[in-house]
């Protein structure tokens, strides 16, 4: 079984992609771009393409819901070499991409939706793939008409999150439809939707899909790819400290590195400070890792607080400490 990181706004940069990939993930991908935003020239959007050397496979996720568009920015990211697939966003249900017309707004459209599977494949030999939901809602299953869309664009796979439009990011997963999605098609189905841990996974391989793709448990585990991989029992609620305090050091490095890396390649962007960065980074992503021990929730509550990021490393080197002087294993 292959394990892949989902898509996660604001999440999954090169810095978060490479840690994942070196704690067992066989494929990342990058967040979402904005076809629009790259075919107008917006300079922010292409730090988003930046990647590390030896990150492992990426794939990027474009969304946009204009062929033209999505076929400017295939041309693009097909350019740039540095990315194994270009995945098309149909089912992102936040406001501000629904009301353009993509993300979760193509499920409604799968003609559409062939026509920008089509306009991505015309620019690249790169494998094109489609992430998306089974629907709007319950009463409204879409999943056979995009299937018969992305199977027509000839695409080389599908991701389907199994949860509706509806739902957003909560809520069952429909295990039912997956398991009929991977019967039907004729491509590799990567299920994703709620895994977290050895049982979720099973639930998930259990449906036939080819890949398991996960999301928010990564965030605070990226060491949960390996540890589903393993014949060794890692249950999910055992923290280890080790672990915990080597990602969080690794985290940082790789984004002193990407940091360094979007300045010296983008002259044209404007990126924050470094000091500014990692505190943003601090306070949105890495103090995750220290959940569940011992200060951690203090942690949390002060990390809003503090503005710098010299305030922030002064608030953690306790943690640090604490873990690596206890041991192993300390809840
Ligand atoms: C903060 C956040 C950002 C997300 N960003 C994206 C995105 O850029 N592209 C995408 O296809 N899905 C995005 N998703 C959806 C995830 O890729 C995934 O489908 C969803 O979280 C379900 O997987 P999980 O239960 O393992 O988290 C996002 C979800 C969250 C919570």
């Amino acid at each position: 079984m292959k394990y892949v990181l989902a898509p996660l706004a604001d999440f999954t940069n090169a810095a978060f992609r490479k840690l994942c990939h070196r704690w067992g993930a066989d494929l990342t991908c990058t967040e979402m771009v904005s076809a629009a935003a790259l075919a107008h020239g917006a300079a922010a959007t292409r730090q988003l393409l930046e990647t590390l050397p030896g990150e492992g496979p990426v794939a990027c996720q474009i969304f946009g819901a204009n062929p033209d568009e999505l076929a400017f920015a295939a041309r693009e990211i097909d350019n740039l070499k540095r990315f194994v697939a270009i995945d098309l966003n149909a089912g992102c249900p936040m406001p501000r991409i629904v009301h353009g017309g993509a993300g979760a707004a193509l499920i409604n459209d799968p003609q559409l939706v062939y026509g920008c599977l089509a306009a991505i494949r015309r620019e690249t030999d790169l494998p094109v793939t489609l992430k998306t939901r089974p629907g709007p809602s319950p009463d409204r299953v879409k999943l056979f008409e995009l299937l018969a869309a992305a199977e027509s664009a000839g695409c080389a796979g599908m991701t389907l999150h199994g949860r509706f439009t509806s739902q957003m990011h909560g809520g069952a997963v429909n295990y039912d439809l997956i398991a009929a999605l991977v019967q039907r098609a004729s491509f590799p189905v990567t299920g994703n939707g709620g895994v977290y841990d050895k049982a979720s996974a099973q639930l998930m391989r259990q449906t036939g899909v080819s890949a398991i793709m996960i999301g928010r448990a990564a965030l605070a585990n990226p060491w949960l790819f390996g540890d589903l991989k393993s014949e060794e029992d890692v249950p999910y609620g055992e923290l280890r400290v080790s672990r915990q305090n080597d990602v969080f050091k690794e985290h940082v490095a790789n984004l002193i590195d990407l940091h360094g890396q979007i300045a010296r390649n983008l002259p044209d962007v404007r990126i924050q400070e470094l000091g500014d960065y990692l505190a943003t980074a601090l306070r949105t992503h890495l103090f995750r890792y220290f959940n569940g021990r011992p200060g951690a929730a203090e942690l949390r509550r002060k990390m809003g607080s503090l503005k710098t990021f010299a305030a922030m490393q002064a608030a953690i080197a306790p943690l640090l400490e604490a873990g690596s002087r206890n041991g192993e294993v300390l809840v």
